[in-house]
């Protein structure tokens, strides 16, 4: 796996129980698996595949964690300093998208689905969602 390298990151990997043919169950607990309260857990799926984009913003106080629980994306994302694209594809590991940063998520295959946890209830105040106001935010952030 890349090594990720903007800050309030980093990659989640979820216990799993594998029961061969009967398949794979994973596991996900808050503040045991998952680093906070889960407050709010969504999903994306009827992606338009590579046409697709979504994220194009970050927030201000929020943690996530996301998953690629099918398929697999691009996610492409921006400390304000370092910049990096993490190819998700295994359903059980995750990316911890901590405060302040920009995350576009991209290059979708056929039957891609996402799976994001949150730490706290939806609040469009919480978002930036121009990208030289995040850069302001960003340098503030240091
Ligand atoms: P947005 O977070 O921008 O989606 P993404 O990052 O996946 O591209 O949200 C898209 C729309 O959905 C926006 O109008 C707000 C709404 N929304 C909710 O009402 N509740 C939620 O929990 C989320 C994540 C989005």
């Amino acid at each position: 796996m890349k090594k990720i390298i903007v800050k309030n990151s980093g990659y989640i990997e979820l216990p799993r129980v594998v029961d061969e043919r009967d398949g794979v169950l994973s596991i996900m607990e808050g503040n045991r698996d998952i680093p906070f309260e889960i407050k709010r857990v969504y999903y994306i799926n009827h992606l338009e595949n590579c046409h697709s984009v979504r994220g194009k913003h970050a927030h201000k106080t929020l943690k996530q964690v996301i998953f690629c629980i099918n398929g697999s994306f691009v996610l492409s994302f921006d400390d304000g300093t370092n910049t990096q694209d993490v190819l998700m594809w295994r359903d059980n590991v995750g990316v911890l998208l901590g405060p302040g940063l920009w995350h576009t998520m991209h290059s979708f295959s056929s039957g891609c689905i996402l799976l994001v946890v949150a730490s706290d209830y939806y609040d469009e105040a919480d978002y930036i969602r121009d990208y030289d106001e995040f850069m302001k935010f960003a340098g503030a952030m240091k």
